[in-house]
């Protein structure tokens, strides 16, 4: 196994005890602070010899279309995680579902070349690995690893293994892994898990839904209708006549619960707004269609934190094509970042603003990056992305970094935050007796 795969899988203190070690270590290291010019190295040695690390799982893949884009973010947070204090153990979701624990911690740091390399890899077996189940229900050994290999067990017999994780990191985008169905199985296992929580993972993922939570807590959203699979396909016609009649050419056509574009399309005449209802109906039976913003600029800030969420600097994301679509986010080398975004002190605060507002509308916890598209001197949310791409080079660690907080600080943060929000839950009270 790697350097970052299980190794040995012991026990290690569970997360309180975690944080009673790690204070009166850090009294110590105080201490030994004191004599650092006597003896330098001695707190350094300290540090590593007596912190029991972190075992941070690592979630990643995933059943979405943008399983490829989660190996290329899970690659970053893997190459970031400071190996003194924390230990990540890959725990990777194959495209068909089925939960392995990585032999090899993903390596490729931009979605491109993972595309790339799958699409190489889509002749080759499938890989190995220890198989990871799952137990949704509190105990002390909610995820376990089972291996059938004969080489680790007798024939017929397999080795269960718990992987004692202190924390979960999902680095999931997408369906079955942003949208709150991988949050609620963590949550029923009592796990403390990275970002938002069912609620907010659920209404990120929905476009139609978070529109009415945006518009509920007086967020500027353009205007937009919402028509079902089901009577789409019964009227075609009266119904592209009511889109034309309230929203007027050119339209946006998105599945309601997808992302990285797919499915969306601008439709610019009748021909083209069947054809897009059609193709959005293909991935979804929820479509949410928006009038275009005109001379869309196109703004993203990031928010981090729990009950009293930080935004970043926004910057902006200029596409290489006619909109921000799959190709332009993912193929092409064309579409361009600005860090910060060259608005006008008073737009920027303003998206600040917004962007912890709109984060608190949906109830999120953790990290999002909040998206925005301004016209001239209007603003309109878009949409929050509760577990935004997260390479080095993406746009959320990007605002972070030009904010001050350097990629692998974000990730203590992060961390921090998890452990903060599930610490906060045992304390509430479960019965009135
Ligand atoms: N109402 C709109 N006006 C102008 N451009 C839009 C509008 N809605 C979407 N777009 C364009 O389509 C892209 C993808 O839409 P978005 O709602 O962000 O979906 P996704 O969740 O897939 O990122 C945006 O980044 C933008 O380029
Ligand atoms: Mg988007």
């Amino acid at each position: 196994m790697g350097a970052d795969g299980c190794q040995g899988c012991q026990r290690v203190p569970r997360v309180p005890e975690y944080h009673a070690h790690t204070r009166a270590l850090l009294a110590l290291l105080a201490l030994l602070a004191l004599l650092a010019p006597v003896a330098p190295v001695a707190p350094v040695l300290l540090y590593s010899f007596a912190v029991k690390r972190l075992r941070v799982g690592v979630l990643y893949g995933g059943r979405s279309g943008e399983h490829e884009v989660s190996l290329a973010s899970a690659a970053a947070v893997f190459a970031n995680l400071d190996r003194a204090r924390y230990e990540p153990v890959p725990i990777r979701i194959e495209k068909d579902g089925r939960w392995a624990l990585a032999d090899r911690a993903p390596t490729a740091v931009s979605a491109a070349e993972v595309i790339e390399q799958s699409r190489l890899e889509a002749a080759r077996p499938s890989r190995g690995g220890r198989e990871i189940h799952f137990m949704a229900r509190p105990s002390e050994e909610t995820i376990l690893s089972i291996d059938r290999r004969p080489s680790h067990a007798e024939e017929g017999q397999a080795v269960v293994t718990g992987l004692n994780l202190d924390v979960i990191f999902p680095v999931l985008h997408g369906p079955y892994g942003e949208d709150g169905t991988i949050q609620g199985l963590l949550e029923l296992a009592n796990v403390p898990y990275v970002g938002a929580g069912v609620l907010a993972s659920a209404v990120g993922m929905d476009k139609g839904v978070m529109k009415v939570l945006f518009k509920a807590a007086a967020l500027p959203v353009c205007p937009y209708q919402v028509i079902f699979r089901h009577d789409w396909q019964r009227a075609r016609d009266p119904l592209a006549a009511d889109l034309e009649r309230l929203l007027g050419y050119p339209m946006f056509v998105k599945p309601a619960n997808l992302g990285s574009s797919v499915g969306i399309s601008k439709a610019k005449t009748r021909a083209d707004l069947l054809e897009a209802m059609d193709l959005a109906g293909a991935f979804d039976r929820k479509i949410v269609i928006e009038a275009a913003v005109p001379e869309a600029r196109e703004i993203e800030c990031a928010v981090l934190g729990n009950d009293a969420p930080q935004a970043s600097v926004p910057g902006e994301v200029v596409p290489s094509r006619e909109f921000y679509d799959y190709e332009a986010k993912y193929i092409d080398d064309g579409s361009k970042i600005f860090v910060p975004a060259e608005i006008g002190p008073r737009t920027s605060a303003d998206i600040q603003r917004l962007s912890i507002a709109a984060f608190k509308a949906i109830d999120c916890a953790g990290m999002a990056r909040v998206d925005f598209l301004l016209s001239a001197d209007t603003i309109y949310v878009n949409e929050v992305n509760t577990i935004p791409r997260f390479t080095t080079i993406s746009m959320y660690s990007k605002l972070w970094a030009a904010s001050g907080v350097e990629y692998p600080v974000l990730l203590d943060r992060l961390l921090a935050l998890a452990l903060e929000r599930h610490a906060e839950k045992q304390q509430l009270r479960t019965s009135l007796t």
